[in-house]
């Protein structure tokens, strides 16, 4: 989008109403014939513009893209987001995202797409991503953490889209260990990192981490696959009414920034404890599925302070679990 364009659309946020053609074009210093043209632009672009010659221009609606300008205007966020770069379409935004830190991309730059082609889940597993459905985005970070605490970061994404989910729906989501997000026992949204990390022992550090996010907003229930493993849902499908990306995009990079700075200065405390409260299995029995080993079956006690499962047996001791899938009995 033209930048001058994107001024008109900032105008048009601010000032509820009509914006006069006259303001519009003593503002952003062109002429009248310029800010018509502009205003044509967003036309083409989705954008539905009154015009009325006496009072000047108003926003009707926007289209329900990832549009960056439609995501900044509403972001209050002071790190993540400051570089927001949306693909009509891509493989899969976790992959663009490695490629652009690996060529130096800032830490806070996001990746959206409208479709993945090739969506990537846990343990090797296909993500569904239709065009213009849902939320796919990728987060890069660049924290001064040592690579084993990297995993530490999904929690605050599991968190930011619990938060994002009861802003913008009042529905109450659940976390399930490690990063699926739940809404009445379905799975909302997924959350995938990825790392880059010098491990030689000497001068252990991480390069970057992506943080994949995945949110099923307005998915209806035909175009989930068949062979999904577990139940799975979108915010329309619990909710009955449509979200616009955007705004739920701006929501959950707003609770990440505020989540992230946190962590940085304050460390996994906080989010450790709101995640906890959040979880769908708080003192509960639970059964978890390692891979290919036998099922393990106690009582959920939370996680420790490197995001390991907490289980515990009849007899009291503790099992630290570091991947598998929790069931709740
Ligand atoms: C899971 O299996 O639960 C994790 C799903 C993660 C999906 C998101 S969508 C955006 C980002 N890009 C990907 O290819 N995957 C993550």
């Amino acid at each position: 989008m033209h930048q001058k364009a994107a001024v008109i659309l900032r105008f048009f946020r601010q000032q509820s109403g009509f914006v006069s053609g006259e303001q519009l074009s003593r503002e952003l210093g062109i002429s009248r014939t310029a800010v018509w043209k502009h205003i044509s632009a967003l036309r083409g672009a989705g954008y539905r513009v009154e015009a009325v010659p006496s009072r000047g221009y108003r926003l009707l609606s926007s289209p329900d893209t990832l549009a960056a300008e439609e995501i900044s205007v509403q972001l209050n966020s002071g790190l993540i987001g400051t570089r927001l770069v949306n693909l009509a379409t891509t493989t899969s935004t976790n992959f663009e995202a490695f490629r652009l830190a690996e060529e130096g991309a800032g830490e806070g730059t996001v990746v959206t797409a409208e479709e993945q082609s090739k969506g990537k889940g846990r343990l090797g597993r296909i993500w569904s991503s239709p065009p213009g459905a849902n939320l796919y985005c990728s987060v890069i970070l660049r924290p001064r953490i040592k690579p084993f605490e990297a995993p530490q970061l999904t929690f605050l994404s599991a968190v930011a889209t619990a938060r994002a989910i009861e802003q913008t729906t009042g529905l109450k989501p659940e976390i399930k260990w490690p990063n699926d997000v739940l809404i009445d026992g379905k799975k909302v949204a997924g959350l995938l990192n990825e790392m880059s990390a010098e491990t030689d022992g000497i001068n252990d550090g991480i390069n970057f981490v992506i943080l994949g996010i995945g949110v099923n907003l307005n998915m209806t229930a035909d175009q989930f696959p068949g062979d999904l493993r577990h139940p799975a849902t979108s915010l329309l499908i619990e909710g009955g009414a449509k979200i616009s990306r955007a705004r739920f995009t701006a929501f959950l990079l707003n609770e990440l920034d505020r989540l992230y700075a946190g962590f940085l200065d304050h460390g996994f405390v906080q989010v450790r404890r709101e995640w906890q409260e959040r979880c769908n299995a708080n003192g509960r029995e639970v059964v978890v599925s390692n891979h290919g080993r036998d099922d393990i079956r106690g009582l959920f006690a939370g996680i420790d302070g490197d995001g390991a499962l907490l289980l515990r047996h009849p007899d009291g001791t503790i099992e630290r679990i570091l991947s598998g899938d929790v069931r709740v009995l």
